[in-house]
């Protein structure tokens, strides 16, 4: 049986693939913050697909402890992990920093991804032809490196962008240095309730949309599910996938050290929580 570790798989995208994945026979650890989401998730999913091999771990991932604990414990299991997927997030509109000292949106969208990377790197390379998948957004906004928590003018489509840039640009460098196959997935517009808070005019713009072209989570567990066949079928590293087609990565602009300057700026920021 193939073990999957699915991030924010409390709602949306995560919990329908969570459910995709248990009605095709694997098990599922999930992560979600909230314990009475992660109960009755983890209920609602077993009545449904009839398959018990569904379990949760708490933690918030926007605290890079809760994310190494979290980690910890998937390990502490002593299983294989034969699919990451690497999708909690929250837009956070206004400038919060965690008690850890970073910009939210950067805590959560990006330093928690490295991290459990980083964490789960030694099973993930034990366990044959397992691969991560890491959700994110088109839109990019390089990282200031001399602004890490965004001081400057500050946006929540500025946070969003950063992290998403950073994701990019982590997984390139990733890639030319590691052998563990890690892939971006971008979901389009699914109807989920992840934009709702957006300022007006976008939350009008996004609720349009939505009706328009938005998707529903069960179409987009479905995409998700044929580009994991798509990644085994044709052991990609390094692809981006948009619905459930490949597609060229995104175009983002980056100077010419900025990939290395971000791999040793993450390493030293997640040191304390290896
Ligand atoms: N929906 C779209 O149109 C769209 C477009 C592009 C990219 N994406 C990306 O797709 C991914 C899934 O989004 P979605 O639309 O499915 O959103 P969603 O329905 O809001 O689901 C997000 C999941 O992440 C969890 N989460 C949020 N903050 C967390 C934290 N601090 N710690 C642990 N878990 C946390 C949520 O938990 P709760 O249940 O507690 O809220 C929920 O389970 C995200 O990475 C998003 O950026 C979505």
């Amino acid at each position: 049986m193939k073990t999957a570790l699915v991030t924010g798989a409390t709602d949306g995208v995560g919990k329908a693939t969570a459910k995709k994945l248990l009605s095709e026979g694997w098990k599922v650890i999930i992560i979600g913050r909230n314990p009475a989401r992660c109960n009755s998730t983890v209920t609602e999913l077993k009545d449904s697909t009839g398959n018990d091999n569904i379990s949760a771990i708490v933690a918030n991932l926007s605290i890079l402890n809760e994310v190494k604990n979290a980690s910890d414990n998937f390990l502490q299991g002593n299983q294989p992990l034969d699919f990451l997927m690497l999708n909690a997030n929250a837009i956070t509109n206004d400038r919060t920093i965690t008690s850890e000292g970073f910009e939210q949106n950067f805590a959560l969208g990006y330093l928690s991804r490295a991290l459990m990377i980083k964490k789960l790197e030694n099973v993930l390379k034990t366990t044959p032809n397992s691969h991560i998948l890491a959700v994110v957004g088109l839109d990019t906004v390089r990282l200031d490196f001399e602004d890490l928590t965004i001081k400057n003018n500050f946006t929540g489509r500025k946070a969003l962008g950063r992290w998403q840039w950073s994701m990019n640009v982590f997984t390139k460098e990733f890639c030319s240095k590691q052998t563990i196959p890690l892939n971006l997935y971008m979901p389009g517009l699914v109807k989920t309730k992840i934009l709702a808070n957006e300022p007006q005019p976008m939350r009008a713009f996004v609720k349009l949309m939505n009706v328009l072209v938005g998707i529903s989570v069960e179409k987009s567990a479905e995409n998700v599910f044929s580009v994991m066949n798509d990644i085994a079928a044709n052991k990609k590293n390094g692809a981006c996938y948009s619905w459930k087609k490949e597609r060229s990565f995104p175009k983002v602009e980056v100077k010419s050290d900025d990939q290395k300057r971000l791999w040793e700026l993450t390493e030293n920021l997640l040191q304390p929580y290896l």
